[in-house]
């Protein structure tokens, strides 16, 4: 959700920009614009559209300049078009911004420059956000570093920025509150600034990740500054970072959705990699047992989240009851945070989210923290809001995700609660010996059974050419496989834009049951365990109506495989590991029906990567 890349040094800004924002574009937009300094003057272009459009819309024009900065718009406040498209100027047109996030109290402050004479182009809050830094500079007589100060410690919201002044082709200003912002720095005070790393990580390893409320002045001759919006110095913290170019490109994938699945063996091994010991039976999750007096004593588990993330924690609700004894309720992070939630200190908190920059979940985090609850986070992102808002947490380790729609992440989010589960269970003393060690020896195997899995794909290929023009789909599970059917069914219609619904297979003769006739495919996981028997039933109800049944088995299956059109067979194993495994022919089938349909399935239309707003 909105992209931001800034550049000032010796190289051209423009290539970089571009390069910075194609990165980026995972993040899901609808606009894009670039501003650069040339002779004491912006060159600015933007345009509704792909990053492609905007170098189209710049064409041969002259575009040449060492500072710039560059935006991809995700729209909030009008609609995507040129004009509400980022960089923004201010009323004189000296300073130029792009911002990532929302001010809220946009409408007052735009009220009272209106009567100050200043005239608005766009319908956004960001274009509102320059003109009051540039109606404070010129009251106060401040630096544009100071002015910027002032103003974000009047606005009300969630902010990245970056600002420059056209007089002045030496510095940058960014800024960020609840959106994050990354600075590369290089040599010779050469700096870098975006959303997220991707855009620098070929130019520099050195970042300093900004917190909330800091501004950096970044400037050629002195250096980078850092002061907090109550004018407090701090020493900018540089780290180096360690992930890889490969990391974010396609390597031989046609998108990054298919390299993504596919990474799945190898992304599951490293996130459960030297968190269990199958030897000598112990699992080791630091954010447990470093508290382990606050998970022992928990009355209850909340788990917060939101998207894919939340059918993580639907089965990790099921995987902590099960193993632990403990009661757990899973919660939209949305929705938790707006309806007066009773929360005890002697809960623990799960905040489940790969970006960990999703604000619902964050707003979820502080309303929980503020109650004395202790606040665990599973983020894939390192350094992220969330993980650095949390108590304690685990990184899931899963590498970069760049295709929207969530595979790799799911699985490793999964993995990773699965240890927790059976670490806390071991901890509250409900679990050892002969079970944890087959569960251990199974989790272990999973990568393995993947693998396997992914053989299938030209089978799935095949279902896929059946099903690509439904118009609607069903996706039934029971037990651990109901959250797999509900992200099946959301994998779906993401990137395919077909209406699917997950539902519990019982449930299905409440309601969805009259929509079935032959021209409805149902997918059905199916796999042996407690519920096969009563999964048979509810395919038999189906089969009854003349829907179509695609099902996932358990391989040597014969009863539901005799019921069904068609049928996918996946490894034996435990039925609290299932989820992992099946879930990645629904995957697998969501991106061939979504190709064939001729979608992008890396950015589906409307959907961003990483929801910085509520
Ligand atoms: C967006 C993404 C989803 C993701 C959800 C939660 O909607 O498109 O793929 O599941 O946000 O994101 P998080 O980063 O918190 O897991």
């Amino acid at each position: 959700m909105c992209g931001i890349v800034g550049y000032l040094g010796d190289r051209q800004a423009y290539e970089i920009l571009i390069k910075g924002l194609k990165r980026l574009e995972y993040r899901g937009y609808d606009s894009a614009g670039v501003a650069m300094i040339r002779n004491g003057n912006f060159s600015l272009f933007k345009c509704k559209g792909k990053v492609s459009d905007l170098e189209e819309t710049v064409g041969m024009s002259d575009h040449s300049g060492n500072i710039g900065m560059g935006h991809t718009r995700w729209a909030t406040h009008g609609p995507p078009n040129d004009i509400n498209a980022h960089p923004h100027l201010s009323n004189d047109g000296s300073l130029v911004l792009i911002h990532n996030g929302i001010i809220e109290n946009y409408a007052p402050l735009k009220a009272e420059l209106i009567n100050r004479g200043h005239e608005f182009k766009s319908d956004t809050d960001t274009e509102v956000l320059v003109h009051f830094i540039e109606d404070i500079r010129d009251k106060t007589g401040a630096n544009l570093f100071e002015a910027v100060r002032i103003a974000l410690s009047e606005v009300i919201g969630a902010y990245a920025i970056v600002v420059m002044d056209k007089s002045n082709p030496q510095q940058l200003i960014a800024a960020r509150k609840s959106s994050p912002l990354v600075i590369g720095v290089g040599k010779d005070n050469e700096f870098f600034v975006a959303s997220d790393a991707t855009p620098i990580i070929e130019y520099t390893r050195n970042v300093v990740y900004l917190e909330d409320e800091e501004i950096a002045k970044l400037d050629r001759t002195e250096g980078m500054k850092i002061v907090t919006i109550s004018n407090q110095h701090k020493t900018p913290y540089i780290q180096e970072l360690e992930m890889k170019l490969e990391a974010i490109e396609k390597g031989g994938y046609d998108s990054f959705m298919l390299k993504e699945i596919h990474e799945q063996p190898r992304s599951i091994m490293d996130s459960i990699r030297g968190r269990m010991n199958v030897g000598t039976g112990s699992v080791r999750m630091s954010g447990v047992d470093d508290h382990a007096d606050r998970w022992r004593n928990a009355s209850r588990i909340l788990i917060v989240a939101c998207g894919t993330s939340w059918h993580a924690g639907l089965v990790a609700e099921y995987l902590l009851e099960e193993f632990a004894r403990i009661p757990v309720e899973v919660e939209y992070a949305s929705e938790f945070r707006y309806r007066n939630p009773v929360i005890m200190p002697s809960d623990v908190v799960i905040a489940i989210s790969q970006s960990g920059e999703t604000a619902d979940t964050l707003a979820a985090i502080e309303l929980a923290k503020d109650k004395g609850a202790f606040i665990f986070g599973v983020c894939n992102v390192v350094g992220s809001s969330i993980a650095r808002a949390t108590h304690s947490g685990a990184y899931t380790h899963a590498g970069p995700e760049i295709g929207v729609a969530s595979t790799k992440a799911f699985t490793a989010q999964v993995s990773v609660l699965y240890l927790l589960a059976l670490s806390v269970a071991v901890h509250r003393g409900v679990m050892k010996g002969e079970r944890l060690n087959r569960l251990m020896v199974e989790m272990n195997s999973i990568p393995d059974k993947i693998a396997e899995v992914l053989k299938t794909n030209d089978a799935v290929k095949a279902i896929a050419e059946q099903y690509k023009d439904s118009t609607n789909a069903l996706y039934l599970g029971r037990g651990y496989t109901f959250p797999v059917a509900l992200e099946g069914a959301l994998k779906l219609k993401e990137i395919s834009y077909i209406h699917a619904e997950g539902y519990p297979a019982a449930e299905m003769k409440h309601g969805p049951i009259a929509l079935i006739d032959e021209a409805m495919p149902v997918f059905v996981i199916a796999t042996h365990g407690a519920s096969y028997e009563k999964v048979v039933s509810n395919i038999q109800e189906v089969k009854a109506r003349k829907g179509k049944i695609i099902s996932i088995v358990t391989e040597g299956d014969k009863i539901v495989k005799e019921l069904s059109d068609y049928a996918i067979e996946i490894p034996k194993c435990d039925d609290s590991l299932v989820p992992l495994i099946a879930v990645v022919p629904l995957q697998l089938l969501s991106y061939h029906v979504a190709v064939m349909r001729g979608c992008n399935v890396d950015q589906p239309r409307n959907l961003a990567k990483s929801v910085t707003v509520e």
